[in-house]
């Protein structure tokens, strides 16, 4: 299926399921809404039988593809009213719990009952209309009914791994040690040479590269490295804040031009180094001379690597013979689908499959992407008939275009399940290249209503993890560091996949720049990719998607104009998602309020914004909130407890309490994150409402003397990161008591703190993974530190005054990794045979003693 009817149909199941579920308050809402959404349940489901059919139709006959489009229209306009029905029966709901607590409350102003009646009345007779016509001009199709699969599968889907360990890549030893060669040798007249690697996508350049970059002998031969990832785009500053990035650290957008090159001229200065340039698309000579200037301020024997598809590019660049990569040998491929396809050693009890494999690989023209991806669809199949499918598949015969998507990719697309195939082309509205978190793209989904719950209780972030975890595991996500409890939180995309995303992403997904014409009414999804917005004017050609269900800027784009962002908030009124994050402007304007349907707000990084409109607490769909990185935010508004969907907030501000009752009302809160609250004195006792939280998150909160008591009721809470809150003291005997669910525990940089908190015995039966960093004032862990028998990893960095780990460390055996550093003494303790501490630390799997494996 083509992503269009994918959508078609997901959405019309979801309208399905919203309908099936209408509750009497909002049925009494609206009167005969019952009888109307019966006849649309009915029409709908006759009509979802024929949508396979209309869809293989469609691709012969135009007007197929017309009637398709209306649907799909049509489903979206029902989908807004039912929208509309529950948004006013939730503020109804709110309005009364406001009037129970006798708060006088001009709040919501429209709220008449008749007049909303009447409106929704009249746009449901209009897509009854419609509708009429669309099942009329049905008849002239003929389509055939089929059975289609908008079932969600809730089959979860055993991982396979999803690291590229270096013991996973195979073959490239020859090519590793020609490389290193290339960079060690040294010719004395050329102080900066170019050595470009050149081969298709998904042959293994970057991976290979970055076996260089971390081998032995080119670590101790280079002061300096550096890893820039260039993709399309080759803007000087652009490319300049990324270099300064990798050998920093340091974050910085903000500063112009030449203060730029003087920060890199400061780094390399006279330094040997290395910088790659993975990934380069840029022809362009004149860019490329600009930056190589101010390259060459290194030592002598100072070299670029630059990875690139292209053989023009790498003509331009390099100064050496490119290095052309070749593809892997049969053997090879075989046995990297091998490592993904079966769980080690497994494959020696399936000889049959590994043959048909044998088949499968010659197909994959030596490149390592298109074998992994199909390991991974092949992952725990151990039917003959399933390897044989892949094997035969037409898809191999299709001719190969000039947007060349490799045929495995395509045809491991085509094996995916669709709710999880939306939630892929989702991702095409991310810039190539970039790093997606992996809890902003969950919440991306459920603004977009893909999360689809299977009836049982489980929660929708936990759907949203499982598809995530699923798209890892298939190799459509990759290149991803793990945290230390073991949470994949960042991912990337392939281009070769990323172009997969885009080539499905249909009619309804759109780049928006300045150049573009008309835009079609039907995109719903919009990645804006200008910047230097501070004097532009919103582009009219785009104010015809009226019925646009997400915006995003695809950069941090910085100053934008007032009449730019009312323009945004005023005209788009069935957004789903608006993320700003970098946009820059000093205030919100209040009709924001207006967006009722909205569910993702993301104004993060705002460096300017100062204050927030009351008004946005009307946003009662809202689940996700970015406020995090607003400096200058003064306070929270004041009814932000009225915000009863938020279910992800996010903030940084300057205030030193946050709003009366805020808590009483964010019930729904599973994930609270505070960073940089500078000034912020206390969180409120209030917090104890918060009974869903799932995860909280106390950053850079220096004020913060202590933690309220009713922490203790926050019996949801599985992850716990407290991190560098300078006056924050953690009370022995009370603290952390009754968080019965914690899971993971991060005490970071809290040099007020003397000993673990006692209550956190209460958790011994669910805490994995602990960490303890940075608190210069620890003098000892505590005895009950053995009855925590679920702990897996346990990190201790930075605590120079400990002296030793309690006696009954020997009792977690359920512990799996310890890591010891920046602990002279205890590091000494807990030495191979010889530490005192060994005996009882000898039965951890993995030890690691100042980043060295011991064990
Ligand atoms: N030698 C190899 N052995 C196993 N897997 C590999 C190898 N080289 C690359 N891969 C896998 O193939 C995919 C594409 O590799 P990558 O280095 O990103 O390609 P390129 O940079 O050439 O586009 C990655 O998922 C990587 O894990
Ligand atoms: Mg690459």
């Amino acid at each position: 299926m083509a992503c269009a009817e994918i959508i078609l149909s997901i959405i019309a199941k979801g309208v399905l399921d919203k309908i099936a579920s209408l509750t009497f308050s909002e049925i009494s809402m609206v009167r005969g809404v019952n009888k109307e959404m019966e006849k649309f349940k009915k029409t709908l489901s006759s009509i979802k039988a024929v949508l396979s059919d209309a869809e293989e139709q469609q691709v012969k006959n135009h007007t197929v593809q017309d009637w398709l489009e209306k649907l799909k229209d049509v489903v979206y306009d029902v989908d807004d009213v039912l929208d509309e029905i529950s948004t006013e029966v939730l503020r109804q709901k709110v309005e009364t719990h406001g009037s129970i607590l006798k708060q006088v409350d001009n709040f919501f102003s429209h709220s008449n009952p008749v007049a909303f009646s009447f409106k929704i009345s009249r746009k449901i007779k209009d897509i009854r209309e419609r509708l009429d016509d669309i099942v009329l001009e049905r008849r002239n199709f003929h389509f055939k009914e089929q059975v289609v699969d908008a079932q969600v599968q809730n089959k979860v889907r055993e991982q396979s791994h999803s690291f590229m360990r270096e013991s996973d890549v195979i073959g490239r030893d020859y090519d590793k040690d020609k490389i290193v060669e290339l960079l060690l040798s040294s010719s004395d007249h050329e102080s900066l040479s170019v050595i470009p690697i050149v081969g298709l996508g998904g042959l293994g350049k970057t991976t290979l590269v970055k076996l260089v970059y971390n081998d032995e002998r080119i670590v101790r031969n280079f002061e300096l490295r550096l890893w820039v990832c260039v993709s399309q785009e080759f803007d000087l500053k652009k490319l300049l804040e990324k270099i300064i990035k990798s050998g920093t650290g340091a974050n910085c957008g903000y500063l112009e031009l030449d203060q730029l090159q003087t920060c890199l001229r400061d780094n390399l200065n006279a330094k040997k180094f290395l910088i790659i340039l993975d990934d380069v698309w840029n022809d362009d000579p004149t860019k490329w001379i600009e930056l190589r200037n101010l390259l060459s301020d290194g030592a002598n024997g100072s070299k670029i690597i630059v990875t690139t598809r292209s053989t023009v590019v790498a003509s331009i660049m390099g100064t050496t013979q490119s290095y052309n990569l070749k593809g892997l040998s049969n053997d090879e491929c075989l046995s990297i689908l091998v490592k993904f396809a079966f769980k080690e050693g497994d494959a020696k009890r399936y000889p049959k499959l590994v043959d048909i494999g044998k088949a499968i690989v010659t197909k994959c023209g030596g490149i390592p992407l298109a074998v992994r991806t199909l390991g991974c669809l092949l992952y725990m199949k151990i039917e003959e008939r399933e390897w044989l499918y892949i094997k035969d598949n037409e898809i191999w015969k299709l001719e190969q275009k000039e947007n060349d998507i490799l045929p495995a990719l395509r045809l491991s697309y085509e094996q995916m399940p669709s709710y999880l195939k939306q939630c892929f082309v989702y991702c095409s509205i991310f810039p190539k290249d970039c790093e997606i978190g992996r809890v902003q793209l969950i919440t991306l989904w459920m603004a977009q209503g893909f999360l689809l719950p299977n009836g049982s209780r489980q929660q929708l972030e936990d759907i949203g993890n499982q598809y995530f975890n699923e798209l890892l595991s298939r190799s459509f996500f990759h290149e991803v560091n793990e945290k230390f409890d073991a949470e994949v939180l960042m991912c990337k995309m392939h281009n070769l996949v990323h172009d997969l995303a885009q080539l499905m992403a249909s009619t309804e997904y759109l780049n928006v720049d300045f150049n573009s014409r008309l835009v079609s009414e039907r995109v719903r999804h919009v990645s804006f990719i200008e910047y230097d917005l501070y004097e532009k004017e919103f582009p009219m050609p785009m104010l015809n998607a009226k019925k646009l269900r997400s915006f995003s800027f695809s950069y941090q784009v910085g100053p934008i104009s007032k009449s730019f962002l009312y323009t945004l908030i005023l005209h788009f009124r069935c957004l789903r998602v608006l993320d700003m994050g970098g946009a820059e402007f000093e205030e919100l304007p209040s009709f924001i309020g207006k967006l009722k349907h909205l569910r993702y707000l993301n104004l993060s990084w705002n460096r300017s914004l100062k204050v927030l409109p009351n008004s946005i607490c009307k946003l009662l769909n809202l689940r996700t909130l970015h406020l995090y990185g607003c400096e200058q935010l003064r306070e929270l508004p004041r009814d932000i407890g009225k915000l009863i969907s938020l279910r992800h907030l996010y903030l940084t501000s300057q205030s030193i309490g946050l709003p009366e009752k805020m808590f009483e009302g964010l019930t729904s809160l599973r994930y609270l994150w505070f960073q940089r609250c500078n000034r912020l004195v206390s969180l409120s006792e209030g917090i104890q409402h918060l009974t869903s939280i799932r995860r909280l998150r106390m950053e850079e909160c220096h004020s913060l003397a202590s933690l309220p008591s009713g922490i203790k009721h926050l019996t949801a809470l599985e992850k716990f990161w407290i991190t560098d809150c300078q006056e924050l003291n953690l009370l022995e005997g009370e603290d952390m008591k009754g968080l019965k669910s914690l899971q993971s525990l991060a005490i970071v940089g809290l040099p007020k703190l003397v000993a673990l908190p006692q209550g956190l015995q209460q958790s011994a039966a669910t805490l994995q993974y602990l960490t303890i960093q940075n608190c210069q004032g620890l003098k000892t862990l505590p005895k009950w530190l053995e009855d925590l028998t679920s702990l897996r990893r346990l990190y201790i960095r930075n605590c120079p005054t400990l002296m030793c780990l309690p006696q009954g460390v020997h009792r977690l055996t359920a512990l799996q990794q310890l890591s010891i550093r920046g602990c002279p003494q205890l590091s000494v303790r807990c030495e191979r045979e010889t530490g005192e501490d060994w005996p009882n630390i000898s039965h951890i799997l993995e030890i690691y003693l100042d980043s060295v494996k011991i064990k």
